[in-house]
């Protein structure tokens, strides 16, 4: 836990595209000697302000994009309280201890890598807006390129704050004082109250089992676990070896199973503290093996004809629902397990790359966008292409449903073998679930199960996502001619990954290739 921790501060300062302090995130923990999984969610919550139309017609009312750029996308942050909790549960070094690394990175600064050019570059529009992120990411309104040192010298003493007064040092004092004062100054939503009750909330994780494995991921309000449990509820019913990895037959059973549980998380899923969920129904087996059955082996089905499912539960009113996608490099995973096989596996964010693009002043905190993990307007889709309903509509202090999956793989004597997760927006479900069955069906080497080609269909657009020039032509002209729409695109997901030997305790991790992530051993 406090090598979790650790790093989570120290990747919020050298990513401030992905995650940070402004943001929040879910965390899973699993104790070594009793299996037993703690659910942390320290995700933002909506403002006591917030309400249900307050990104609707926004054109009309001549705001653009409000819940991906500036102030009213801010939701009340979680990060801080979520690793103070997190450390006061497990942690066994001292909290300040834990925060130096990162006030280190953050005062002396560090070296501008591709990743973080190409999101200040993507972003600078938005960046520039605000003096305060001027001040931080660009020179001379340009973004700071490959190389230059990123020194946050507020950053710092925001993280001094925090390591001298735990998580009062952000949620209280000058810090929470220059918060406010940054929502003042651009109409955000968030206020003291806001900051005064947010709690970080314990929840039961959503389990399953696939072939004789324990599979345990996050629970509402993220939608990433039901999905995951769902999926892998249906393809228990097939024979995915006998179907192989890289075929048309397998690939388009796995497409058409992820439409069937992005279907039922637009229509079902959001915050079950404000909204009823039916869990139990959507993880039934007897529930994904009715659902299966529409799947037809040599054919795609069209998104129009897949409506959501009926599991056993109380049914919802649900909004209009309409397409269109668009991706980004934000969010970040880790896993991490220890010589006595307890783990932690994170996910955490701040929505969108370099979130509202709003630094507080005086604090070099990014603030979040994650309202717009809202189903924010009947028929629009949110950043990521995703449509959603009355569950995932806005109201005051309800959690933004989430796809951030962190999971934990057991086997069959329920020894702990795999911890694992990924940023991606929806598709972070497809990436964890493709890796579980890389490793479980297939029987990959974890590197290989980590860098294996994916694809990810999220129902709606009814499109078959690719990743390109990582599929042969053939394979890609066969699942066209059964119907599907490939569309060729960047890298799915971005897998860290930490396995354990059962038999001989040996752990390997596998950070994913396709991005900037490093696997390490002390
Ligand atoms: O919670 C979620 O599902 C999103 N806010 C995650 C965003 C993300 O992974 C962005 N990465 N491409």
């Amino acid at each position: 836990m406090d090598a979790a921790i650790a790093s989570s501060f120290v990747i919020s300062v050298v990513r401030p595209q992905s995650t940070g302090i402004g943001g929040g995130g879910f965390m899973l923990w699993s104790d070594a000697a009793t299996g037993e999984v703690e659910v942390f969610d320290f995700r933002e919550r909506a403002p006591l302000a917030a309400t249900e139309t307050m990104f609707v017609d926004a054109a009309a009312r001549g705001l653009v994009k409000p819940s991906v750029d500036g102030h009213l996308a801010v939701a009340t942050p979680g990060l801080v309280a979520g690793l103070h909790e997190a450390h006061r549960r497990h942690g066994k070094l001292a909290w300040a201890a834990l925060l130096q690394p990162a006030i280190d990175v953050a005062e002396n600064g560090f070296p501008v890598y591709a990743g973080l050019a190409d999101a200040m570059k993507e972003r600078r529009e938005i960046l520039g807006r605000y003096a305060s992120s001027r001040a931080i990411y660009l020179r001379d309104s340009q973004p700071l390129a490959l190389g230059d040192t990123l020194v946050q010298a507020d950053l710092a003493w925001t993280l001094r704050q925090i390591a001298e007064r735990g998580a009062k040092g952000f949620y209280e004092g000058p810090v929470r004082e220059l918060l406010l004062a940054e929502m003042r100054r651009g109409g955000g939503l968030v206020t003291a109250e806001d900051l005064a009750i947010y709690r970080v909330r314990k929840r039961a994780p959503v389990e399953g089992v696939y072939r004789g494995r324990r599979i345990v991921s996050m629970p509402p309000p993220s939608s990433g676990g039901i999905a995951i449990l769902e999926m892998l509820n249906m393809l228990a019913g097939d024979n995915l070896p006998a179907l192989g990895r890289e075929t048309s037959r397998g690939l388009n059973l796995l497409a058409e199973t992820m439409r069937r549980a992005f279907a039922d998380r637009a229509r079902w899923l959001g915050d079950t503290d404000f909204v009823f969920v039916p869990v139990q129904g959507l993880l039934s087996p007897a529930y994904a093996q009715a659902r299966r059955r529409s799947i037809d082996p040599a054919r795609a089905s069209r998104s129009v004809d897949v409506p959501a499912g009926e599991p056993d539960g109380m049914p919802l009113r649900s909004r209009r629902e309409v397409p269109p996608p668009r991706e980004s490099p934000s969010t970040t995973h880790l896993s991490v397990m220890d010589s006595a096989g307890n783990a932690v596996a994170t996910t955490q964010t701040v929505n969108y790359s370099f979130g509202s693009c709003v630094v507080a002043e005086g604090t070099g905190v990014v603030l979040n966008d994650e309202m717009d993990d809202f189903s924010i307007e009947p028929g629009v889709p949110n950043v990521f292409g995703l449509v959603g309903g009355a569950s995932n509509a806005v109201a005051p202090l309800k959690t933004m449903l989430s796809s951030m999956s962190p999971t934990f793989v057991y086997d069959s004597d329920g020894k702990l073998v795999l911890a694992l997760g990924s940023p991606g927006g929806p598709r972070i479900i497809s990436a964890t679930l493709q890796t579980i069955l890389n490793v479980v069906d297939f029987g990959l080497p974890l590197p290989e199960a980590v860098a294996a080609p994916r694809i990810h269909h999220q129902w709606q657009p009814d499109k078959l996502r690719v990743e390109k020039a990582r599929f042969s032509p053939t394979l890609l002209a066969a699942l066209r001619a059964m119907g599907h729409e490939v569309d060729e695109s960047g890298p799915i997901g971005d897998v860290q990954a930490v396995a354990r030997n059962a038999a001989t305790g040996v752990l390997e991790a596998a950070s994913d290739p396709r991005s900037e992530g490093e696997a390490r051993a002390y």
